[in-house]
């Protein structure tokens, strides 16, 4: 499995699943771009649980550079399912407490959670966010059979908010303070069925 993308300036890279040894590449371009890290036994769970969905970016030289990496949850939590968003105005109390009711009642459904994608500074704008991300949803979608994919990402980060807006991913919610230096998220959603 694996997409080839082309681009501005006929950029030609590929994406594909990651082998296990290019965990190392892939924690590499983490440190350079993100300040959200992981150990690499972290990276490890991931590839060995959903591997499929952990994804490098090639370029034609074989250098990696960027990546994908999801996994599978369960939850109830409509928001996290894209069936409602927390941003629409206020709510009353009442209909806070009836979604409440009714979440408790709704069974757990399986949603694709896209922990980190990210791609180094020389190579970004040629569309290879887009084909990590393209390719991460597809994977989700045919091979997870997941009902919605969800993210955080940084109020102020701009860049990966247009992607994923690009890709249909909504505002459903903020999390104050989710990040470690007080920054809030917005946690951002696709629902990928009916
Ligand atoms: C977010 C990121 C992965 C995008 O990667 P990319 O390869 O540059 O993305 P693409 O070239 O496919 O861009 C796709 C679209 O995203 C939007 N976008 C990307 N960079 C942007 C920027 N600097 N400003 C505004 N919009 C931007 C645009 O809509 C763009 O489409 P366009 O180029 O046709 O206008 C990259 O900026 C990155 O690695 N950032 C650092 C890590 C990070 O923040 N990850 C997300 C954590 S939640």
């Amino acid at each position: 499995m694996e997409s080839r993308g082309e681009h501005k300036e006929q950029f030609k890279f590929r994406v594909r699943k990651a082998r296990a040894e290019e965990i190392y590449a892939v924690m590499d371009i983490n440190l350079k771009t993100l300040p959200e890290n992981y150990w690499y036994g972290f990276y490890k769970f991931i590839y060995d649980n959903w591997g499929e969905a952990f994804l490098v970016a090639e370029a034609e030289n074989g250098s990696i550079i960027g990546y994908a990496m999801s996994r599978v949850e369960h939850t109830r939590d409509p928001v996290l399912l894209g069936l409602k968003t927390e941003l629409e105005g206020d709510r009353s109390v009442l209909s806070k407490v009836i979604d409440a009711l009714k979440s408790q009642l709704a069974e757990e459904r399986p949603v694709g959670h896209l922990i980190s994608i990210a791609v180094l500074k020389e190579y970004r704008r040629r569309g290879v966010g887009s084909a990590l991300l393209s390719k991460t949803i597809d994977v989700m979608k045919n091979v997870y059979k997941v009902d919605a994919i969800y993210l955080e990402v940084r109020v102020s980060n701009t860049p990966a908010i247009r992607l994923y807006e690009k890709f249909g991913f909504k505002k459903a919610r903020i999390w104050r303070g989710y990040y470690r230096d007080g920054e809030d998220a917005y946690i951002m959603v696709k629902r990928l069925v009916d």
